[in-house]
This record gives structure tokens, C-alpha cells and sequence, in this order.
């Protein structure tokens, strides 16, 4: 299965929208490793994206939310930093001498979440922005 920006992805922001498509290409290069049998060597090359991305991506994020006054912007915050203390503490402990399943179960249990997180989170902010813009 491959990700796409379906309409419940969608936040009709083109900004966040955008980046949010980077991140599922990232995803879907990942799983078109595993079908080949290299879902393990991918395993460093897309926590190390996922860092950088996130960082980056969750910044732009907040940013946007301060400068419209987004109400949920204190609850969101906390789920971004959460999320960027634990992508950090997995990509600290990951040996890339010895990638294992598990590491490989770890990294997409993180990107279920983050896609969760677009579908519910992303998307009320994304309805808010279009109200208030
Ligand atoms: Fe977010």
C-alpha cells in the first residue's frame, strides 16, 4: 500500500499540504524498500529524514499557528514536542550496524502516528486557517 493525500489528509492549507506530501514520499520510499526486501537499510535513511523533516515541518507548523492566534496552539505544541523528543531518543538508540524488525516495527509504528496526527490535528488546523484567513 502506498501513502497518497487523500481528501481526509487534505488540510487545504498549500503550505502544510505540501510538506505533508514530502513526508508520505519518504513513507512510501520506505515501504517500496521493505517490499524489496531492504525495508532494513532504509530504516536509518528514513529516521534520518523524519528527524530533520519533522523539525523543520513542525516549526513552519507552529509558526503559522502563532501568527493566527490558533486557539489549540498550546496542546498542539505539546504533541510536536513530544513527538520530536521521541523520534530523537529512537534515532539516538538506533545502531546502524544492526538494524533490526523491531527498529523497522518502531519506525512505522512513529509514522502512524504522524499520520494520525494530520488526519485529525493538522486538518482542525487547517480549518481554521481557511476561516481565518
Ligand atoms: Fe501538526
Amino acid at each position: 500500500m502506498r501513502y497518497e493525500l487523500t481528501k481526509d489528509l487534505e488540510t487545504g492549507n498549500i503550505f502544510i499540504d505540501d510538506e505533508h506530501r514530502q513526508l508520505l514520499k519518504a513513507v512510501n520510499d520506505l515501504l517500496d524498500a521493505c517490499d524489496k526486501g531492504e525495508g532494513r537499510d532504509s530504516v536509518q535513511k528514513t529516521l534520518f529524514f523524519l528527524t530533520n523533516y519533522v523539525k523543520n515541518h513542525f516549526a513552519n507548523e507552529e509558526r503559522l499557528q502563532q501568527k493566527s492566534s490558533y486557539p489549540n496552539y498550546t496542546s498542539h505544541k505539546a504533541f510536536h514536542d513530544k513527538y520530536r523528543q521521541d523520534l530523537e531518543g529512537m534515532a539516538a538508540k538506533l545502531n546502524p550496524q544492526n538494524i533490526s524488525v523491531g527498529d523497522l516495527t518502531a519506525l512505522n509504528h512513529q509514522i502512524g502516528i504522524l499520520v494520525s496526527h494530520i488526519r485529525t490535528e493538522d486538518k482542525k488546523l487547517g480549518q481554521f486557517l481557511q476561516k481565518n484567513k
